[in-house]
């Protein structure tokens, strides 16, 4: 009788635990990240002749990521004379310091007038999440953000979560393969009072298409009449022109029209500090202590997220910035990267004309900065990676910098085959 009775325990507990549901059962398989899983595609596929021209990563003349030799004797320097300590929740002051002093001039009216509030940042993307999160919390308006249409993939997300409704201007013009000024225009004009309108403030990613200073200045004007909100992501600073005053044209701009702009800065590109986090994020505020109260709230913003920024990255970019000698020789890597790149726009032009491709390819010479938004269509992407190991996003956008010498002609063939049809 007892046996019985203990075999049948044994069987209603088997059941209860095969029918007892895991507590993740219902969650769902996401796609991959549009950017990040072309890295995970490029790394499968073991073709010697693949390209990944996804991630926009800067690579040197042999394909090979670049450690700028400022970057190693800063790195010489600090070598272990320092320790290892906290930083306080916004970061190393004698960084934030210099990166407003970079992105704003060495002549900014508000850094004079110390009403700057600039915290550091997990590189641009936590840069964007302080400011989404601050805003969510503190912008006395309606969260809406207007981004470009197309913008940074990540962008929709990051203000999604931050809570904010997100919508899209007319920038890219599929037809001219550049801006859309008069949609641009008419929709900022039509934009709700107070919105927030996010600008790149060099380099757009991903089409390469950046307004003109002339352009600039009338979305400047619009921006004031229609009191909206300029929150500027300028991710590639010294990286569309190689030199990072010119890229700084947008933002000194608007600050010296009186803009209260937001700035998102990473030195992931300009530095090459991708996988170090280095970045910064700032407010104009009306005056210091206005500054200090912004100051006060963007701590209690981070605090919970997580707790102080990495000490590393920081300290490499505080010591570029904060020695002359080390300054001017960043700013030649900088110039130096992009004339590399802006060399293999001249090659894979005359390649693609060189090969009959149909099509006018003279976008790929006026783009500026990281990418070429090449027109491609998602079937010769798709052709390009499953039969020429060619990786790129979805939307056609390559970035140039994973070209070179070595692989450019066969990247231009590829591409030639592709848009005749013959792959
Ligand atoms: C890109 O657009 O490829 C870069 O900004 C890297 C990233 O995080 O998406």
């Amino acid at each position: 009788m007892l046996a019985v009775a203990r075999r049948q325990v044994t069987v209603q507990r088997t059941l209860a635990s095969a029918l007892r549901l895991s507590t993740w059962s219902t969650v769902p398989a996401g796609p991959p990240d549009p950017i990040l899983g072309v890295t995970e595609a490029f790394k499968a596929d073991k073709d010697p002749r693949k390209i990944n021209l996804g991630v926009g990563a800067y690579r040197d003349e042999h394909g090979k990521p670049y450690v700028l030799p400022s970057v190693k004797e800063a790195e010489k320097r600090l070598a272990g004379a320092l320790d290892k300590e906290y930083l306080p929740i916004t970061g190393d002051a004698s960084f934030t310091k210099l990166a407003a002093k970079l992105a704003y001039g060495p002549d900014s009216t508000p850094l004079a007038e110390n009403r700057v509030a600039v915290t550091q940042s997990i590189s641009g993307t936590g840069a964007l999440r302080i400011g989404g999160a601050f805003m969510a919390r503190h912008y006395p308006h309606a969260k809406v953000i207007y981004l470009p249409v197309p913008s940074w993939g990540n962008h929709t997300p990051i203000f999604r979560d931050s809570g904010f409704e997100v919508r899209g201007y007319r920038y890219f013009d599929k037809k001219t393969v550049g801006l859309d000024f008069a949609g641009l225009k008419e929709d900022l004009q039509n934009a709700p009072k107070n919105a927030v309108v996010l600008l790149h403030a060099c380099a757009h990613n991903p089409t390469g298409v950046d307004p003109t200073p002339e352009q600039w200045k009338e979305i400047s004007d619009i921006i004031k009449e229609r009191s909206l909100f300029p929150f500027f992501d300028m991710a590639y600073q010294g990286f569309a022109s190689g030199d990072t005053t010119r890229d700084a044209f947008a933002v000194r701009h608007f600050v010296s029209e009186g803009h209260q702009t937001a700035l998102c800065q990473s030195f992931a590109k300009n530095m090459g500090l991708y996988g170090e986090r280095v970045g910064a994020f700032s407010l104009i505020a009306a005056d210091p202590d206005e500054k200090a109260r912004v100051d006060s709230q963007l701590k209690i913003v981070i605090r919970p997220m997580y707790s102080n920024p990495p000490l590393h990255g920081a300290r490499i970019a505080a010591t570029i910035l904060g020695d002359a000698g080390l300054y001017k020789q960043w700013e030649g890597e900088v110039k130096g990267m992009a004339d590399r790149i802006i060399s293999m726009r001249d090659k894979l032009y005359d390649g693609l004309v060189a090969l009959n491709t149909p099509g006018d390819w003279n976008h790929i010479k006026r783009q500026i900065g990281m990418f070429s938004f090449t027109g491609l269509t998602q079937p010769q992407t798709k052709a390009l990676a499953e039969k020429a190991h060619i990786y790129m996003t979805a939307d056609g956008r390559i970035s140039m910098a994973g070209l070179n010498s070595g692989n450019i002609e066969y990247f231009a063939e590829s591409v030639s085959k592709a848009v005749k049809g013959d792959l």
